[in-house]
């Protein structure tokens, strides 16, 4: 075993190891931190040396939590779209207003890189004080093959200098812009034949989404933009059914992708093909629930043994949270998750739909992400949904104790 930095003793330790079942607590438990990552990891009676030793009085110590689905880089907001759905306007009345995805292009494109920075930022520091230390963000609201690249190069410029959260950055397709409406076969192409390939070249990206949808991209147009992807080697996945299955569940499946995301309407073809792929179902309750949609069917796919992860969708639109806890609790109360279910849904289960080995877990290995909770039992936190973070004790992040912000 390596020289041991830390050792957090006392705790009831959430392992999420998939070698044990459940949430696989160890309700004596203990780990031990080495350069960043977790050395060890049993009981608290076992517990090697350590420079430095931390007594939990056996509360709850979980994985960070995983934010699996955002859209956390964007410019402006959009309160009034969400006063207007509150007094009872449809998506119709709302996109003859001005609103919807289109209403967040013209600030995101005005904005500069440096405004851009800094409104994300804004929004990782509340995310990290929720308990996340792994985040994905899609681009997605500029539209222009440039404008893209440059929300994507934002997200970069932010990773390389922030200790933590981690960020897993995601080109999104999300919509063809208004003023390529008229075009759309050649914006197509160009998200083919040009930006796909440069999010590639530059590492701008390990995954490209596309939001395959009635209102978005065609099942024709979502296969090649992913087709794309894959023959440069980006991972795949896509919102799917949110308002209208196309058939994006079975190109996934057939596609090999991480997730599908959203789901609502997902057909029951499209979660044997999610099963079968072993693709894992990314849930967004708060979006869900925001757009009055109703609920995925969650019982069809746990039947099916499809793993279901939790996330916030965090945007300007749908779902402007920053707060992963508010999802575990919609996951258990409004979807009908299971408290295991929902909180392997923003740990294990989420570092799957991104691709990340051991992330979410405590196990040896794994980066030593962690939060300490002022509870004991994982039912606490959603549970006591207003109260997350005083319901936090410490988040730490590779190791070390997230500085307050
Ligand atoms: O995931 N479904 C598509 N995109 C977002 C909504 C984005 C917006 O309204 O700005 C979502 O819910
Ligand atoms: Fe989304």
């Amino acid at each position: 075993m390596p020289d041991i930095d830390t050792v957090i003793r006392d705790a009831r330790v959430m392992t999420c190891d998939p070698a044990r079942a459940g949430l696989g607590m160890i309700d004596h438990g203990a780990i031990a931190i080495a350069n960043g990552a977790i050395a060890w990891v049993g009981e608290a009676a076992d517990a090697p040396p350590a420079r430095r030793t931390i007594e939990l009085g056996g509360r709850l110590l979980t994985p960070g939590l995983v934010d699996c689905h955002t859209h956390a880089i964007f410019a402006g907001d959009r309160a009034n779209e969400f006063a207007m759905r509150a007094a009872g306007a449809g998506y119709l009345e709302i996109a003859a207003a001005g609103g919807g995805i289109a209403a967040t292009l013209m600030p995101t494109r005005a904005a500069s890189d440096d405004e851009l920075i800094e409104l994300l930022e804004g929004r990782l520091d509340l995310v990290l004080g929720h308990g996340t230390t792994t985040i994905e963000i899609k681009s997605g609201y500029d539209l222009t093959v440039e404008g893209e690249l440059r929300l994507l190069r934002c997200v970069a410029r932010s990773a390389q200098t922030r200790g933590g959260p981690r960020i897993v950055p995601t080109l999104l397709a999300h919509l063809v812009p208004p003023e390529r409406t008229g075009d759309r076969d050649a914006f197509v192409r160009e998200l083919c034949d040009q930006l796909v390939p440069a999010v590639a070249r530059e590492g701008l990206a390990t995954s490209v989404d596309v939001y395959c949808d009635e209102g978005a991209f065609t099942l024709a147009e979502t296969r090649a933009i992913l087709g794309a992807a894959k023959q440069r080697g980006l991972a795949v996945r896509g919102h799917v059914g949110q308002f209208r299955d196309l058939g994006a569940a079975d190109l996934l499946a057939e596609l090999g992708a991480l997730s599908g995301d959203h789901l609502e309407q997902v057909t029951d073809a499209g979660i044997a093909a999610m099963a079968r792929a072993g693709i894992v179902a990314v849930m967004l309750p708060g979006a869900c629930i925001q757009l009055r949609l109703p609920v995925p069917p969650i019982d069809k796919l746990r039947a099916a043994g499809v793993a279901m992860a939790v996330a916030s969708d965090l945007n300007p639109g749908s779902s402007y949270c920053e707060a992963l806890p508010i999802q575990l609790w919609l996951a258990a109360t409004h979807y009908g998750m299971t408290v295991d279910e929902a909180w392997l849904g923003v740990t294990r289960h989420a570092a799957k739909a991104l691709g990340l080995a051991g992330v979410g877990t405590l196990t040896v290995g794994a980066p030593a992400d962690l939060v300490a909770w002022r509870c004991e039992d994982p039912a606490t936190v959603p549970y006591r949904y207003g109260a997350s973070t005083s319901l936090i004790d410490e988040v730490y992040f590779a190791g070390e104790p997230a500085p307050p912000r």
